[in-house]
């Protein structure tokens, strides 16, 4: 059994440019809607070279879509019959896998899908989905941690979600695509993701109405049809390389970043003192993109910061975010409302010099003057991503264990941030 580690030398400020990979949350359900096709080819650019996204490619084939990877572009040919029954391996290992739900279940009219485990960060249940397609006149039956899910033809319905779920959004959309008449989700999840994953069905010939107003209109088509596109930058990603340079009191400049996006943490940056400029800049084929750079600072003002759906404080970013604030001027709080247990991590800085206190749902952050470099276990991939931050800004050598959570969501971590003056080294070792 092999475990990834991350050595990082810390205190070095960062300078320099890196380009955000495309989006993990919006290739994934993305991959899984080619499964609406029939006969036809679906193609997708700028996907991230990820192990989450690997496992998706697993699960595509084992439903019986060939899946080839040409660069960043995929190809997705997906045959006339496929096969409903997901592999439960693979379910276990990615939760996302359960995005194969939606669009099996419109066209094969049957789905076996084991029921997604529970992760470091909460339960995370999927009885938001089945609620909806209940509604839209599927028979359900929960048997043995199995899903049965069985529905001649959906119907489409008004849906109120109960709670903004980004992943119940995006599998009551696949399933909508092929549903009798008009579906219209309302309360729905507002990530940048959903519209991406609205804009490749639309590209399938279906008619669907978000601009990310919390409401999804979708009207059902007898045959989804073959379509190419492209991935949205990672936003996630992005804001983790300006939090980067923020805690090493670098200048870090992040390439193909969509400012909206990331309007949260610009604003909670400003809120801490921390300067930075928005460029837009032209492209070829007159397309324009956009880059953040990020300016050494003083010490952060500390925040008060709550995560919540989008357009609030994305929870992606909440362990990244504390990591910065360990180092601020005062005390601040972060309040976690969207997952039950999302603080793991926090013990892990502790180790490294933090102070925080774990009050509830709420982490109280003391600043202290520098974090010192130690041995610390990553929990699950962002509060990775936080504890190499922390190592980047400490004083003294790091070492980040179980690192293979990392490399679930950060294509090259290591490269990009030697790239900017970090010395970092990915080791695998066999454990005792
Ligand atoms: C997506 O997960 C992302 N993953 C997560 O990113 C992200 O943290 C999350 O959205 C919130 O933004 C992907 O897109 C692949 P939810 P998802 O359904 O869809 C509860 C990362 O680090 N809930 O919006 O699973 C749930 O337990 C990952 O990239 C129900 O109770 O998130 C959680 O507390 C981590 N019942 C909350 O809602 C349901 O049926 C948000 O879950 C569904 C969700």
């Amino acid at each position: 059994m092999f475990m990834d580690r991350i050595r990082i030398s810390g205190g070095i400020p960062l300078r320099g440019t890196v380009r955000t990979q495309g989006a993990k949350n919006a290739a994934l359900p993305a991959m899984a809607s080619c499964l609406l096709l029939k006969g036809q080819r679906m193609t997708l650019s700028n996907v991230p070279r990820l192990q989450d996204v690997e496992t998706m490619e697993e699960l595509l084939r084992s439903h019986g879509v060939s899946v080839v990877r040409e660069a960043d572009r995929y190809v997705f040919d997906v045959p006339e019959t496929v096969s409903w029954e997901a592999s439960e391996s693979l379910v276990r290992k990615m939760r996302a896998s359960s995005l194969v739900l939606g669009p099996l279940l419109a066209r094969c009219g049957r789905v076996v899908l084991p029921l997604p485990g529970g992760c470091s960060i909460g339960s995370r249940p999927i009885d938001l989905h089945l609620k909806g397609l209940v509604q839209m006149g599927a028979k359900v039956e929960i048997r043995n941690g199995f899903v049965y899910a069985q529905a001649d033809r959906l119907i489409g319905r008004r849906i109120y979600l109960d709670f903004p779920s980004v992943g119940a959004t995006e599998n009551l959309m696949m399933a909508a695509v092929l549903a009798r008449g008009e579906t219209i989700l309302e309360n729905s999840a507002r990530e940048p993701e959903i519209e991406n994953l609205a804009g490749v069905l639309r590209s399938m010939g279906v008619e669907i109405d978000t601009e990310g107003t919390g409401c999804v209109r979708i009207r059902g088509i007898g045959e989804a049809g073959g379509c190419d596109k492209r991935v949205i930058p990672d936003r996630i990603e992005a804001c983790t390389y300006i939090l980067a340079g923020v805690m090493t009191g670098g200048e870090v400049t992040v390439e193909d970043v969509v400012p909206e996006h990331i309007d949260s943490l610009l604003a909670k940056l400003e809120e801490a003192g921390v300067s930075f400029s928005v460029r837009r800049e032209p492209r070829l084929a007159g397309c324009e993109e956009s880059t953040v750079t990020v300016y050494p600072a003083r010490r952060l003002k500390p925040l008060s910061i709550k995560t919540m759906p989008f357009p609030g404080f994305p929870t992606d970013l909440q362990p990244q975010m504390v990591a910065a604030l360990t180092l601020s001027n005062g005390v601040s709080l972060v309040e976690e409302s969207v997952f039950q247990a999302r603080f793991l991590y926090a013990a892990e800085l502790n180790r490294m010099g933090a102070d925080i206190g774990i009050k509830g749902d709420t982490a109280v952050i003391r600043g202290v003057e520098s974090l010192d470099g130690a041995a610390v276990r990553a929990t699950d991939l962002r509060a990775g991503a936080a504890l190499i931050l922390a190592g980047l800004a400490a004083k003294g050598e790091s070492c980040v264990e179980q690192a293979e959570h990392v490399l679930r969501g950060y294509e090259s971590i290591d490269s990009k941030l030697n790239s900017l003056g970090a010395r970092v080294v990915f080791e695998s070792v066999s454990e005792k």
